[in-house]
Formats: C-alpha cells, sequence, structure tokens
C-alpha cells in the first residue's frame, strides 16, 4: 500500500488545498490528524471554489474522510461547515465523514481564553482565536471533553465541573464572569444527536483500510514553523504540525505515513506575529502580496510577504521528515527582473545555516542573499517543463539544490489541472 502524507513545509498557506485535493482525487479515504478550525483551505475545482476548514479535503471528492483523535473539534463550527458545503452542492453525511471518538472539542470557553489573552497579551502571538491553544492545553490537562463524551449524557455534569474549575479561576484572573456550567450542558445536549451520528473510530478505520489495499491521505493543517517543538515558539501553534503526527493523531504505524509530501510556496509568507527574517516591507513585498492574493482564508488578515528562504525550508525539510516537495504560486514570480533566495543568517557577525531555536537570536538574523535572474514570460498556469521559462526551471533546481530534497510536484496555478508531476508520490519508492 502506498499511502501519502502532506505537510505545510513553511509558515502555513503553501496552497496546501489545492494540491490535497488533487492527490485525493488518487486516494481512497483522507484524514486530518491535527490542528482544528484554524485552517483554512481553499480548493477550486472548475467554477467552484470550496472554502474548508475542519472537513478533510476528500469530503470534495465524496472520499471517506476522517477526523482523526489529534484534530481539535468544534462541533458548531463543524456543523456550520457541512451545512455550508451542502448549500454549494457538496453532501456530507456520516456515510463519508467519521469523527475520532477520542478527539478533545473546542469549547466556546476556550474561544474567551484565546481572545482574552491575546487582548491582555503585551506581546501578542497573534493566534486565530478560534481557541485552538486553550483546547490542546486541556488536553493534556486531562480535562477535556471528548467527542465519545457526547454520547454519555449523564457523565457530561461531572466533566463540566471538572474543567469549569481550572476555567473559571482563569476568567477571574482576567476579570471575567465565570463560566455558566448549564449554559454548557444545554449547548453540548442540544448539539449531541447531530454529531453522534459520525463518531467512529479512526484508529480501527484506518486498520480496515489498511487490510484492503486502500491509498491514504494525511492532510496536515498549518506548517513545520508553526510546529509547537519545531517551530517559531512561542510564535507557533499548539499542535505538532511535523508528518509523525499523522501517526499519533490518527491512529497508525509511523511506517504507514507513506512519501511525505512538503508544501513549499515559491517566496514565504506568514500570518500571525513572530520572527519572519526575509519579510519585505516595501514595494516587492506589496507586489507579492498583490499577485499572490496574500489574505488568511480563515481571519482574512493581510499576510506578510518576503523571498524565499532555503535556509528554513532545508530545516523543515529535515525536522518534519519530508521526501520531495510541491512547489506552489510560482507564476507569481512572473515579471520580477530579478529574485532573490535566502540561502544563510548572519547572528552578530556570524554565519548561520540553520534557524537558532532562541526566539530573541530569530529576531536579529539578517538574512543573506543569492540573486538570480528572472522571467518575463508567464508560468501560469504551464502543465510541463517545456512550457516553463529556463530561467524559471533554472530558479526550481537551484531551490531543489539548496533545500536537499527534490520537487515531485509543481503547481502553476489554483487550478487543479496545473499540475506538473515529476514524481508520483503515491507510487512506493
Ligand atoms: P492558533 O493556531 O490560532 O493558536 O494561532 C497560532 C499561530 O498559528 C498564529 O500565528 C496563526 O496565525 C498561525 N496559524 C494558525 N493556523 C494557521 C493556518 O492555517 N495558516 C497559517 N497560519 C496559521
Amino acid at each position: 500500500m502506498a499511502n501519502v502524507t502532506v505537510i505545510g513545509a513553511q509558515w502555513g498557506d503553501e496552497g496546501k488545498g489545492k494540491i490535497i485535493d488533487w492527490l485525493s482525487n488518487r486516494a481512497d479515504m483522507v484524514v486530518r490528524f491535527q490542528g482544528g478550525n484554524n485552517a483554512g483551505h481553499t480548493i477550486v475545482v472548475g467554477d467552484k471554489t470550496y472554502k474548508l476548514s475542519l472537513l478533510p479535503s476528500g469530503v470534495v471528492q465524496g472520499k471517506r474522510s476522517i477526523i482523526g483523535n489529534g484534530v481539535v473539534v468544534d462541533v458548531w463550527s463543524l456543523l456550520d461547515e457541512i451545512e455550508r458545503v451542502g448549500g454549494a452542492g457538496l453532501k456530507v453525511t456520516p456515510d463519508i465523514l467519521v469523527l475520532a471518538e477520542n478527539a478533545e472539542l473546542v469549547l466556546p470557553l476556550h474561544r474567551e481564553l484565546d481572545a482574552l489573552r491575546e487582548e491582555a497579551a503585551s506581546q501578542k502571538l497573534g493566534t486565530t482565536k478560534r481557541g485552538i491553544g486553550p483546547a490542546y492545553e486541556d488536553k493534556v490537562g486531562r480535562r477535556a471533553i471528548r467527542a465519545i463524551d457526547l454520547k454519555d449524557i449523564a457523565g457530561l455534569p461531572a466533566k463540566i465541573e471538572r474543567l469549569l474549575a481550572h476555567h473559571n479561576v482563569l476568567r477571574k484572573g482576567f476579570g471575567a464572569a465565570e463560566a455558566d456550567a448549564g449554559a454548557l450542558l444545554e449547548s453540548l445536549k442540544e448539539i449531541a444527536p447531530k454529531i453522534v451520528p459520525f463518531i467512529g473510530s479512526s484508529w480501527r478505520e484506518l486498520d480496515a483500510a489498511r487490510r484492503a489495499g486502500k491509498r491514504v491521505l494525511f492532510e496536515g493543517a498549518q506548517a513545520v514553523l508553526l510546529d509547537i517543538d519545531h517551530g517559531t515558539y512561542p510564535f507557533v501553534t499548539s499542535s505538532n504540525t511535523v508528518a509523525g503526527q499523522a501517526a499519533a493523531g490518527a491512529g497508525i504505524s509511523p511506517r504507514q505515513i507513506g512519501t511525505v509530501l512538503g508544501i513549499v510556496k515559491s517566496y514565504t509568507t506568514r500570518v500571525g506575529e513572530g520572527p519572519f527574517p526575509t519579510e519585505l516591507k516595501d514595494a516587492t513585498g506589496e507586489k507579492l502580496g498583490e499577485r499572490g492574493r496574500e489574505f488568511g482564508t480563515v481571519t482574512g488578515r493581510k499576510r506578510r510577504c518576503g523571498w524565499f528562504a532555503s535556509v528554513l525550508v532545508r530545516q523543515t525539510i529535515i525536522a518534519g521528515g519530508v521526501d520531495g516537495i510541491t512547489l506552489t504560486k510560482l507564476d507569481v514570480l512572473d515579471g520580477f527582473p530579478e529574485i532573490k533566495l535566502c540561502v544563510g543568517y548572519e547572528l552578530d557577525g556570524k554565519m548561520l545555516d540553520y534557524l537558532p531555536a532562541d526566539a530573541n537570536e530569530q529576531a536579529r538574523l539578517k538574512p543573506i542573499y543569492e540573486t538570480m535572474e528572472g522571467w518575463s514570460d508567464s508560468t501560469h498556469g504551464a502543465r510541463s517543463w517545456a512550457q516553463l521559462p529556463a530561467n524559471a526551471i533554472k530558479y526550481v533546481r537551484r531551490v531543489e539544490e539548496l533545500i536537499g530534497a527534490p520537487v515531485a510536484l509543481l503547481s502553476t496555478s489554483p487550478d487543479r489541472d496545473d499540475t506538473i508531476m515529476v514524481i508520483d508520490p503515491f507510487v512506493d519508492r
């Protein structure tokens, strides 16, 4: 069996949605394994655009889709999303969607705490305010409400009491009103019958898929530089986004994650706060943002833009466990007379070929650039190497050399068909 795991290899928003949709066409099952509705994937199919957040991209093609145990699930948001895509003609029923019974829930009090903290902090993290961090805290704090708990309404009051004993202390500290246990119980009771039909076992589904020789696509959210361990801490999300998390977050052997594709944008963007050494706060940065339509799918925030940092991607490939990359949005670089690649950093007069772990050092890094000649012809919509200008091919080859991984796929527009396949990730290596 050949499975594929897809992760973001920069700060997110690399264009994973399109590639996952393209790959899910060739898969039998699609699985989310971390994150929550902080993620946003845009999928364009013909004249339809789907904006997915919690739903695995497999639903677009009617493929069996699993929200794994590693995901934190805002069930209200999930139902809204199911209704929204239903309006666009996609039927998401328990026949295709399974929600892992052991996934933790994101509750309204998590969203509130996320927002209270962001508003009070002198150094903001720039979170999506979806309650993701507080929900993961409750998971590891062993006081979370899980999907399976919606099947046992009688057991909920005791679980809510344990949870609120913790939250009400925090809320008091922010001068906020205590959380209302009765109201939370009522809203969980109300939503339970709508969610329960989707609840199932991720590990058992995947075991059956393995025995049946099915191809599974594991769909990452966010990206390695936002990983709780390997990212630009503390300006990160609260889950592991590296490929290994696909195993823990779905209930499979690490050997089953298959080929790992890292999605890499031809330049760099970031939403939220935190260090970004190649950020361009000038007309070039503006131009990248405009041409790449760099606005957050979830929050609508303007993304910060800068040149490609091979030094970062080399690192995320190693730490994230990436076998090959998909390079996206090459067409955004069309028409730039010259293009810069960040090949290292200078820190207090010393050269570094990696991102140091210390946040203060990260903030002081000065990029070291290599400059390449640009191309004037369009790469937009190219479907073969032959259609690419020579300098665009040179850029791609130089990227491969610098990051130490091959380009398996090249994406040249948001359209599903504008993809050049160099290596088939579903074929066993
Ligand atoms: P949180 O995940 O909402 O806690 O936000 C923490 C950091 O991760 C912030 O910098 C967010 O902007 C960033 N982040 C979370 N989800 C995404 C995503 O899907 N794409 C890009 N950045 C994200």
